[in-house]
Parts: structure tokens; sequence; C-alpha cells
């Protein structure tokens, strides 16, 4: 109760006088799990006093590893992230705590059933990357998923029930992020959606470090010796976990965080772009783009920021844990948004702001980074809506797509409209189907590659 008052928290305080008995000791434990001396100070400088900005940031061009302009660096750097595959230094974590809000799906959203033929979920489709990398380039590639309160249980229940999809259960973990509380945007105070239950979410994807660190995750790495670490999101099941080009590309840039872009498909499209700001380099939500930069073209006609972020990065470990012990720290956002609470006089206006960090606030922090350009169309393909763009049905149709073209590449001949899903470990790159199907092949049917026996 004194650590509550002491943080500016007395209204919280009084509540939880009010309480008694099971009530009163679910929120007291509630309480006793924040951060408090990080939630006052968010409180007091981004709700109560919040500082203006102090300069109009200065927004450039990032430097990008194009596709098109270095086809033999890409196979060299290709090269280097398998050796360092075969080397046992890489480790994957999936980030898999976000709610899911955009999709409207219950579970977490790992569990939603994305394959064309299958309808294996996003969560299979990993592991199975997963399973395709440690087998070809013998190698233990821990697996890490970053969970929240609200989706660990069910994701590692997912797992078990699914016998961890072939991988063996000790080299699969979850770790969980932190939460943070809703405020009131007036007076700062920790909101409640019932009487005995504080409304939580989780602390953004930029939780990871803390997460890691807490969890020990780092210290484990640093034991096995592993130096890069991979993160990806949940929701692309076109990612290719450990890609070794983007893995070889962070290595000979000896970058201390790296990130893979695609290009735009319009000025307009609703994705974070490379940039630099105040000369470092950083992403830049789309929202926070101003709409001449936007707009903006080079002379010869192409977008000036066209590199949008997959949200996929490699992490040195040094750097990752010199974020994670606080020796450099991630910014919080804040955001205005709707939430359930006991009192609540309007239920159409935003009625809280939520604290959030953000994964990709480390770039500017590394001494050095790199941006590497993959095609969309082998990589990317998010499932964030229930409809419209990005969603299920154009995750599947890039998917197939995909699909098809390896195939087609193989000389089989693939009739459009033909509904095709290959399971990572029958190929997790087109040049792996050579010998593994025959060329006169003709697909006529719905048909899933599946693993080799
Ligand atoms: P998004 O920003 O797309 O959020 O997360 P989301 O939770 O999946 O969906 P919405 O915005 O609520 O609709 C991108 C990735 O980061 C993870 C998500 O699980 C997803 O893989 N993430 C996000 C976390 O792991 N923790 C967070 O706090 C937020």
């Amino acid at each position: 109760m004194d650590q509550l008052e002491a943080a500016g928290q007395s209204r919280l305080a009084a509540s939880l006088s009010e309480l008694s008995g099971d009530a009163h000791g679910r929120l007291a434990l509630q309480c006793a799990a924040l951060d408090l001396s990080l939630v006052q100070r968010l409180v007091q400088t981004m709700v109560r006093s919040p500082q203006g900005q102090a300069h109009r940031a200065e927004i450039g061009p990032a430097m990008v590893d194009r596709i098109a302009d270095h086809p033999d660096g890409r196979a060299e750097a290709r090269a280097v992230g398998e050796q360092a595959l075969r080397d046992n230094r890489v480790a994957v974590v999936l980030l898999a705590g976000g709610q899911g809000t955009r999709l409207g799906f219950d579970s977490p959203k790992g569990m939603f059933r994305i394959g064309p033929v299958t309808l294996h979920s996003l969560f299979a489709i990993h592991a199975a990357g997963i399973g395709a990398s440690r087998r070809d380039y013998g190698c233990d590639l821990p697996f890490w998923l970053m969970t929240s309160p609200g989706t660990d249980a069910e994701t590692m229940a997912f797992f078990e029930k699914h016998a961890m999809f072939g991988l063996d259960p000790r080299t699969v973990g979850t770790f969980v992020q932190g939460m943070l509380p809703a405020v009131d945007p007036a007076t700062g105070d920790i909101l409640h959606e019932a009487p005995d239950q504080l409304t939580l979410s989780p602390d953004g994807h930029g939780g990871i470090f803390r997460a890691m660190g807490r969890a020990a995750v780092l210290g484990d790495l640093e034991e096995r010796g592993i130096d890069v670490i991979m993160t990806m999101q949940v929701d692309n099941p076109l990612m290719r976990p450990a890609d070794p080009e983007l893995v070889g590309a962070h290595l000979m840039a000896q970058a201390e965080m790296s990130t893979l872009v695609v290009a735009k498909t319009s000025a307009e499209e609703r994705m974070g772009v490379m940039a630099t700001v105040d000369g470092r380099t950083a992403l830049v939500e789309y929202s926070d783009l101003p709409k001449d930069l936007e707009q903006a073209h080079d002379a010869d006609g192409a977008l000036t920021y066209w590199a949008g972020s997959t949200g996929v990065h490699c992490l040195d470990r040094g750097f990752a844990t010199r974020i994670a012990s606080g020796e450099v720290e991630l910014p919080f956002h804040r955001a205005e948004k709707r939430v359930a609470t006991v009192d609540d006089p309007d239920p159409q206006a935003a009625n809280a702001v939520k604290f959030e960090a953000f994964i990709f606030d480390a770039l500017p922090l590394a001494a050095r980074t790199a941006t590497v350009e993959m095609a969309r169309e082998e990589r990317f393909a998010p499932v964030k809506n229930a409809d419209g763009a990005d969603s299920p049905d154009t995750c599947r149709v890039a998917m197939v797509a995909r699909a098809s073209r390896w195939l087609q590449s193989s000389g089989v001949t693939v009739p459009d409209g033909a509904v095709v899903e290959i399971d990572p470990r029958f190929a997790q790159d087109p040049a792996d189907l050579h010998g593994r199907v025959p060329t006169d092949l003709i697909i006529d049917e719905p048909v899933y590659f599946p693993p080799p026996a």
C-alpha cells in the first residue's frame, strides 16, 4: 500500500483497502507484480507532465542492401549464414505475445489455421521451418517463443497437444513478456476492469529485451556460444526462420541489429519504413512519416521511403544484453485506447493511455546496423486483419503463389487456380525441390508436399 502511495497511485491504494478476502488477495498480487518505478516514470513523463518534442527530428533516406545491387554478395551472405548455422551460432525467437486485436481470433494468433491445403497453424509452419533447418545444418537452433500472460498457457498446451510439432521438447521454450497497466488519460491513475482486476496489457514487442534478461534466456544463449538472435513475428508464415541470407548479411556487416525489408507496394501502404533519424538508422512508423516524405520520389522516379519493415530482425546477443540490463534504454510510446473499465461514462471515447515499447527502437542504439531487402512474394504475407489487406485470404494466396512458382521452377506444371502447399521440411527454398519432385508432374487437385519420411 505504501509503495502504491509512494508511486503516486493513491487511488489504487484506496481501492485495495476497500477490498477484503480473496478479492483483496487477487488485486494485491497484481499490484505486487507491477514495476512501480517504471509505471511512475511513464505516468509522470507521458501523462501528468508530458514533455513536448524537444526538436523536430531530421528524417532522411536509409542505406539499404538492395537485391538487385548485389546478386553475388547475396550468395556470399547465404554461405556465411549457413556456416553460422552449422557452427551453432544462431537462435530464433518467435514474437507471439501480442493480443491480435485486429484479427479478432480468440486464441493466440499462432494457433490460427492458415495452411491453404492442410489448415496447419502458424505455429506448426514456423516449427516445421525450425525442424528443417536443424536437420539441414545439423545444428541446435534453439527456438524460443515470447508469449504474454494471456497467451502463454494456451500456447504451450497447443505445442504439447501437437507433440511439439516433432521438435525435441527440451529445445523449445517460452518466456513471458511483461505487462503494463492502462492509466486514466487525465489523472494517470491505474485503471481497473473489475474491482479486483487491473487493466493490463503486454508491454509491446520491445519488451523482448527485459523479458529475455529476466528469464535468463540471454545467459543460456551466451553459455551455448550463440551470438545471433533472429526475431520474427508469429503472423508471417512466408518468413523462413533463421534465414541464412539474412543471418549472413548481418554477420558480414558486423551489425548489432539488422532488419529485413521489402519494397512497399505504394506510398500509402501502412508499413513502417527504414530511414535515418538524426543521422542514425531507425524505423519510422507510417503514422509518423510526414505526408511530403511519404510521397517523396527520387530523381529516377522511385519512392524515396520505399523500404517497408517486415518486423524481422537479427540481434547481436551482446547488444541485446546491454538493452536487457538497462545499460541502454528503449523509449516507451503512449497510445490512446479504449479499454473496459469499472466506471465508464462514455463507452465510445478513448478512455485510457497504454504504454508500449517497440523492438525497432533498438536500431538507433546499435553501433552498426544492416538493412537487407528481400522479395516480398518470397518472405512477407502477414495475417493482421480479419479481411481485406493482410488477411488470411491474402496470406493464403501468397503461400500458394510462392509454392506454385517454386514448383514451376522445377518443371512442374501448375495450372492457374491450383492449390498447393509445401511443408518447410519438404523445401525451404526452390533449390530444395530439385530431385524431390518429378518434373513431369501435373497438379490437378489440391496437393500438399509433406516432410520426407
Ligand atoms: P502487432 O503489432 O501486429 O500486434 O505485432 P498484434 O498483437 O499481433 O495484433 P494487433 O495489433 O493487436 O491487431 C507484431 C508481432 O509482435 C508480437 C505479435 O505477437 C506479433 O507477432 N507482439 C506484439 C508481441 O509479442 N508482444 C506485444 O506486446 C506486441
